[in-house]
């Protein structure tokens, strides 16, 4: 591991290029009742700078005491809390200090934590806790460095009720045990952001060497299958990119409330239960959070600022992953799709944020994620490829993942590494390239890789037959698969009439979808065209998941007219609950802003 260079963070209180963590010793009590988490966090430090504070960053944590070196007493401020980012905890350390230990207790409304009833589970006998520390959320629950760019080793002890299991972003268990009492090891140093912890009635089940899945008993079956290609997607990813370096892939479907797609929390990712579609048509999300095992996990952006290094890079190797396992036409189709949810996007993004890398000072980064650093980063990294050939350039990425594991990256370190390396040895990539577009300047730039997929050609074909007055009966769409099916409805014309989404709704269903990308679709759809009649599966569907992706859209879209945000507030009243902070915070500012 390279000696870490750090660079101003300004989404974390701490210094790090002064006192640095490097392990992190964590007792925690899961207090369902009280919805709070009783925590002592024992911090190895290193003092390079021979400091005398160590500063942590915390979010509506209370603190009982701060002890240093295994009992010493110490004085220690918490300062000022801002919105987001919560306040700085300074204690008072000397020069000789090694290990500082501080007693806390989180809010019930810690930002990262999310306690389900038994209702909103699939089994609705147990509570369930998740987290979610991704961007700077993990100092809601855990007092620490909260900078991307400080790694540290982690253990654990966590005390949930007897009937749970708990598991971690580590070595985990694969059964319950009778005292509720859990240990776990993180041997690799990850950041904050990785850190995650979960508790329910969960099963696992083995998919292979080195990956498995849990769930909850209702779901383990399901998601065993939607997800028996993970092993294969691990193995190619191998082959291509270098050894996986943290032990084992496995995943947590969690209960439908889970913010994201997923989470690449090492060794354990977060997935939502709405990628079970049934027909493996959203597995995307898997090689995608596996891919952020060496893009991210491995290779780190330094601060939130290079975040496409993190999220450009991966959308790149998830569909790399996707060409080994399902084909060159399934990976175009996901370029495709991808290009879209980009162009939709890029005209209500501020073109301040239009390269890659952006300017987050005074902002939350959890606040945007926009598609801007996934899929113009994930573009410009295809065209690299394209320019200096793909055999040239998974040999630089390889050795590009070896070199800089478990360390800090920037843009500008990425670039410089780049050139000397890669274009250095071909002629004319560095012009064709045209890097400074890409990097600051706005929009798609002229030079973006076109994908091309022959059967979304046809599908387009059947959606502009559709759009010259063809029934939906005599469309030829017998054997479309999902993504087709999806594709199909991105490419109806924008202006149709109620009368046409009626007659398409009666042929095919899509209200009643049950994949969740192809219902999102049609309802974001229904919506803008004020078809009235898709309200009761808007209502449905925005009440039986949150995840935030399909949740902003269709708020947003719904409070556009007097009717539906009359609707929309409806709904809301009763869903808020049961969604978890991220998207409760999207989705009061929608309802807010529009007001
Ligand atoms: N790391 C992200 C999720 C994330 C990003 C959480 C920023 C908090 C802040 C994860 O890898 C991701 O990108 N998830 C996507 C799925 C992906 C296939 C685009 C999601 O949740 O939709
Ligand atoms: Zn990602």
């Amino acid at each position: 591991m390279a000696a870490a260079r750090f660079v101003r963070d300004p989404h974390s209180y701490s210094r790090p290029a002064e006192v640095r963590v490097d392990h992190l010793s964590l007792s925690l009590g899961v207090d369902f009742p009280r919805k709070v988490l009783s925590g002592i966090a024992t911090l190895g430090i290193t003092n390079t700078a021979r400091a005398n504070v160590l500063v942590l960053d915390t979010r509506d944590l209370t603190i009982h005491r701060v002890t240093r070196d295994g009992g010493t007493a110490t004085t220690y401020r918490l300062g000022q809390a801002r919105p987001d980012f919560g306040a700085p905890l300074e204690i008072d350390i000397t020069p000789a200090t090694r290990s500082v230990t501080v007693e806390y207790t989180t809010s019930p409304g810690a930002a990262a934590l999310q306690w389900l009833d038994p209702m909103q589970t699939a089994g609705k006998r147990d509570p369930f806790l998740l987290s979610q520390s991704q961007a700077i959320l993990a100092r809601s629950w855990v007092p620490i460095q909260d900078s991307p760019q400080v790694r540290f080793t982690y253990d654990a002890v966590v005390r949930v009720p007897p009937q749970l299991m708990a598991v971690m972003s580590a070595e985990n268990p694969t059964a319950k045990n009778p005292e509720g009492l859990y240990r776990f090891r993180m041997p690799q140093p990850v950041p904050a952001y990785l850190l995650a912890i979960a508790a329910g009635d969960l099963e696992f089940r083995s998919l292979g060497r080195n990956s498995g899945v849990y769930a909850e008993p209702e779901v383990i079956e399901s998601a065993a299958r939607e997800f028996e290609d993970t092993q294969k997607m691990i193995d190619v990813a191998e082959e291509m990119y270098g050894p996986y370096r943290w032990g084992r892939y496995d995943m947590l479907v969690l209960p439908p409330s889970f913010p994201y797609g997923g989470m690449e929390n090492p060794r354990l990712t977060f997935l939502t239960p709405t990628l079970i579609a049934g027909d493996k048509s959203l597995v995307a999300t898997v090689a995608h959070e596996l891919a952020h095992s060496w893009s991210g996990n491995l290779v780190t952006n330094a601060t939130w600022s290079d975040f496409w290094l993190n999220e450009g890079f991966t959308t790149y190797l998830e569909r790399r992953i996707s060409e080994r396992i399902y084909g060159r036409e399934q990976a175009e189709m996901l370029w495709v799709l991808g290009l879209k949810d980009l162009l939709d996007e890029l005209p209500q993004v501020a073109d301040a944020d239009e390269g890659l890398v952006v300017d987050l000072d005074g902002r939350s980064p959890d606040a945007g994620p926009t598609f801007l650093p996934y899929e113009k980063g994930s573009l410009f990294m295809r065209l690299i490829e394209e320019t200096v050939g793909r055999a040239r350039f998974d040999a630089y990425l390889r050795d590009y993942f070896d070199r800089f594991a478990f360390v800090p990256m920037t843009t500008e370190i990425f670039l410089a590494d780049m050139r000397s390396r890669l274009l250095s040895q071909v002629p004319g990539a560095e012009e064709r390239l045209g890097i400074a577009a890409w990097i600051s300047g706005p929009g798609l730039p002229s030079n973006a890789p076109q994908a091309r997929s022959e059967a979304f050609a046809r599908v387009e074909a059947q959606a502009a037959a559709f759009g010259s007055g063809t029934p939906a009966a005599s469309l030829q769409a017998s054997n479309w698969s999902s993504l087709e099916w999806l594709h199909f409805i991105h490419s109806l014309p924008q202006d149709i009439s109620v009368d046409r989404l009626r007659e398409l709704d009666a042929r095919f269903r899509f209200s009643e979808s049950g994949n969740s990308e192809i219902l999102f679709s049609w309802l974001d759809l229904g919506i803008s065209r004020d078809y009235r009649e898709v309200y009761p599966a808007v209502e449905r569907f925005l009440t039986s998941q949150g995840r935030r992706k399909f949740l902003r859209p269709l708020y947003t879209k719904l409070v556009a007219t007097p009717a539906g945000r009359e609707v929309a507030e409806r709904i809301y009243a009763r869903a808020r609950p049961t969604y978890h902070p991220v998207s409760q915070e999207a989705i009061d500012a929608i309802l807010r802003g529009a007001s």
